[in-house]
């Protein structure tokens, strides 16, 4: 069926206050008339479940690597070009699997154990404050003290020193918006710095005193796969990108997941009442409203989809939260029921650059989401919630609330 006028102009560069508020109509659309897009500077948006799940598991046919689309964006001296080219997340192999191995090996179960009970204890300390004071901000208060605290951890980031990672975070994972200002480039280049600064002084510590093979950073830094080692900056910039990778995606999940909670009293009571409920609905929530809303792909071989050869060089957005809509995979798809299942959501991705944090994050939204679920009866929304600005990243920037 020929698309409607409207979806033939869309454009991911170009975004209405409208369409941040709430994407998924125009996803829907997309998804039924135009699942294959062609956007106005060429690239491709794709929509549908089985497209994504396709080519995130797809490896002859597309890449990773974004070192020609971030030098046009950035430059190829700047240092968010530097960051972004040398994080995992944006290379093939070998380089991809070395790095790759270094922190799954370092994120076991038993090491997510083993955070239990730290986390659980964050958690009742952030809702103890929330109930003394009665209206808080459940991003500032809440999603966004858990994150930083975890990654923090796993890194071995002294508390005292954890205070500017979430601005530099966010200011490094904006700048990968499609839309981007000069103020927004500027404050993603001097915060690839200052992390650079910071984060030398602890490796320096840390070559030091290695503190033992369960530690992430102590593991980067050894590097025993066999393989060459990661060079210093190869080290350092995948320890900013597991800083931000751990950090603005999860506390939108928590973000996300208690907006939708609350504005749906049903779906909340049927936690309260079943608290087993409590990984489904965070799968649901992750479904839902996809923290990490979209992805990419270079092509790097003549691809076939849908009848349209796409040619090498041909960039795709791949957009998970159209994706986890799909009426083909999810029985009203359009429906939030915490006890979904089975819900083959593509929210972590696929195949071979599947997240590596995905236990880690599950571990946080389950265990805040049921503290709050069972210690905060009454909680409501103030009408003042501040969605940030992003397409690639959903999430509220401020989530006002109260006990009421
Ligand atoms: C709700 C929270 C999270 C979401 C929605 C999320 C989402 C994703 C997605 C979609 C990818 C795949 C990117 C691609 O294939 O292009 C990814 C990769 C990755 N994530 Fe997460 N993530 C979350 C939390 C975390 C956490 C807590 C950590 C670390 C502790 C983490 C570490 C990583 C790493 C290292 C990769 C790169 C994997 C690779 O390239 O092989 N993520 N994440």
């Amino acid at each position: 069926m020929e698309a409607p006028f409207r979806l033939q102009s869309f454009d991911p560069a170009h975004l209405s206050p409208q369409f941040f508020a709430d994407p998924y109509p125009t996803y829907e659309a997309l998804r039924r008339h135009a699942p294959l897009h062609r956007c106005p500077d060429g690239s491709w948006f794709l929509t549908s479940h089985a497209d994504l799940d396709r080519i995130y598991r797809d490896r002859d046919h597309t890449s990773s690597d974004k070192k020609t689309v971030f030098g046009a964006k950035f430059g190829t001296g700047s240092p968010l070009f530097e960051h972004h080219t040398r994080s995992l997340v944006f290379n093939d192999p070998p380089y991809h699997t070395r790095v790759r191995r270094q922190i799954v090996g370092a994120l076991t179960p038993k090491v997510i154990k083993a955070m239990l009970p730290e986390v659980v204890a964050l958690v009742d300390r952030l809702i103890d404050r929330m109930l003394e004071r009665r209206r808080f901000d459940l991003i500032e208060d809440f999603a966004a003290a858990i994150p930083v605290e975890v990654i923090g951890n796993l890194l071995g980031v002294p508390h005292a020193e954890r205070g500017p990672l979430r601005a530099w975070s966010l200011a490094i994972l904006g700048a990968l918006e499609n839309a981007l200002t000069p103020e927004q480039a500027a404050q993603g280049e001097s915060s690839v710095r200052a992390f650079l600064d910071y984060l030398r002084h602890l490796v320096v510590d840390r070559r030091r005193a290695p503190v033992g093979a369960d530690d992430l950073l102590t593991r980067l830094i050894l590097d025993e796969t066999g393989g060459a080692p990661l060079s210093e900056h190869e080290l350092l910039h995948n320890c900013i990108f597991l800083l931000n990778a751990g950090h603005e995606t999860t506390t939108n999940l928590i973000g996300n997941a208690l907006a939708l909670l609350i504005s749906h009293p049903d779906q909340f009571a049927r936690l309260r009442a079943t608290p087993a409920l409590i990984q489904s609905c965070v799968e649901e929530c992750l479904r839902y409203e996809s923290p990490n809303q979209l992805g990419n792909r270079l092509v790097i071989r003549p691809l076939e989809i849908r009848g349209v050869t796409l040619e090498p060089d041909s960039y795709l957005t791949l957009c998970i939260g159209a994706a986890n809509r799909d009426p083909e995979v999810f029985v009203a798809a359009e429906r939030f029921d915490v006890a979904r299942s089975p819900n083959p959501h593509l929210a972590f991705g696929a195949g071979a650059h599947a997240c590596a944090g995905m236990s880690v994050a599950r571990m946080e939204a389950q265990i805040a989401l049921s503290r709050v679920a069972e210690r905060m009866p009454d909680l409501t929304l103030l009408s003042s919630a501040e969605r940030s600005m992003r397409a690639r990243f959903r999430g509220f920037k401020h989530l006002p609330a109260a006990i009421a």
